[in-house]
């Protein structure tokens, strides 16, 4: 079966409009910054091409659709613009934009199990790992925690954990999942570790900088979201300098982790790079 039937098997849906709001949010796929640190991370490990890497990829960047079309929903952040276009739940309604996004969820895990380029220890390792990126401990977690947080003084150590964990940890698997499809050597691993976990915290300064610093469509949704709800920021923390010395902080901090791996690193460098000092 090629990756193009696999994906096919696992997205298959009978009814209409689910299957119609899933066309939807495939159509519009974003900037796919995680499924590019899937890739470099493997090949700063690896020369050899992995077949399976492409649906490990694939299967994240769905994980994060999902986790974008239920933070963009009325109970959440209740958001009108996502990817420059009407949000999901505004195009067709509450329950479907929940169900594609139980859904993606579903079949991100499915194309993982089936993928046959990968052996059967790496996928349990690879589903073990990115179950845990998106479940209680992590993304979910971290997005109970940022509701709760809405107009709250908290500490700037709560507000760290709620970011690693609302959009550090997918991001830190992957960069894991990547080096695990090469089969990474724990001294790899830990290496990786520290560099995402960096990179994961400055991702998501970055984006509290482009809420109040760009407009809604150079974001390609709605800019100054944070300040009108009171979220916990860390430009609210910090000011709009500190939170930007503090982005540069973490990426230099994550370069430095790589460093040993001198031009190897270079594509995983570039890109993390990229992530912290992008436009949207
Ligand atoms: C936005 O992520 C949501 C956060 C976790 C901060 P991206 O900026 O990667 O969104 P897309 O995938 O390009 O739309
Ligand atoms: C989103 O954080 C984190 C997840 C979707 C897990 P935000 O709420 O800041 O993301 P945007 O700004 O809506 O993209
Ligand atoms: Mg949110
Ligand atoms: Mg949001
Ligand atoms: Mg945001």
């Amino acid at each position: 079966m090629t990756p193009a039937d696999s994906q096919a098997v696992v997205l298959a849906c009978a009814d209409p409009r689910l299957g119609a709001a899933l066309e939807y949010v495939l159509a519009t796929p974003g900037k796919q910054l995680r499924a590019r640190l899937v890739r470099a991370s493997h090949q700063l490990l690896s020369e050899d091409p992995c077949d399976g890497v492409e649906s490990v990829a694939t299967a994240i960047e769905w994980l994060h659709s999902y986790s974008l079309v239920h933070d963009d929903l009325p109970a959440m952040d209740d958001d009108a613009l996502r990817r420059g276009k009407p949000t999901v739940h505004t195009v067709y309604d509450d329950a479907t934009a929940i169900l594609v996004g139980d859904g993606l969820q579903a079949a991100a895990f499915a194309l993982i199990t089936r993928e046959q380029g990968l052996s059967l220890d790496t996928r349990i390792k690879l589903l073990e790992l990115i179950s845990s990126a998106v479940g209680f401990g992590g993304m979910v977690g971290g997005q109970a925690l940022d509701m709760a947080a809405e107009g709250a003084a908290i500490s700037l150590d709560a507000l760290r954990q709620i970011h690693s964990q609302k959009t550090g940890a997918l991001i830190r698997a992957a960069v894991l999942a990547g080096a695990l499809c090469a089969e990474a050597k724990n001294v790899d691993l830990a290496r990786l570790d520290g560099f995402a976990g960096a990179i994961g915290l400055a991702f998501q300064i970055a984006d509290d900088i482009l809420d109040v610093t760009q407009n809604s469509s150079t974001l390609g949704k709605t800019a100054g979201k944070d300040l009108a709800v009171e979220k916990s920021t860390y430009v609210r923390h910090l000011g709009l300098e500190g939170a930007r010395e503090e982005a540069e902080r973490l990426l230099a901090e994550a370069l430095g982790m790589l460093e040993s791996y001198g031009a190897r690193g270079t594509a995983l460098t570039d890109l993390a790079v990229a992530m912290v000092r992008r436009a949207n």
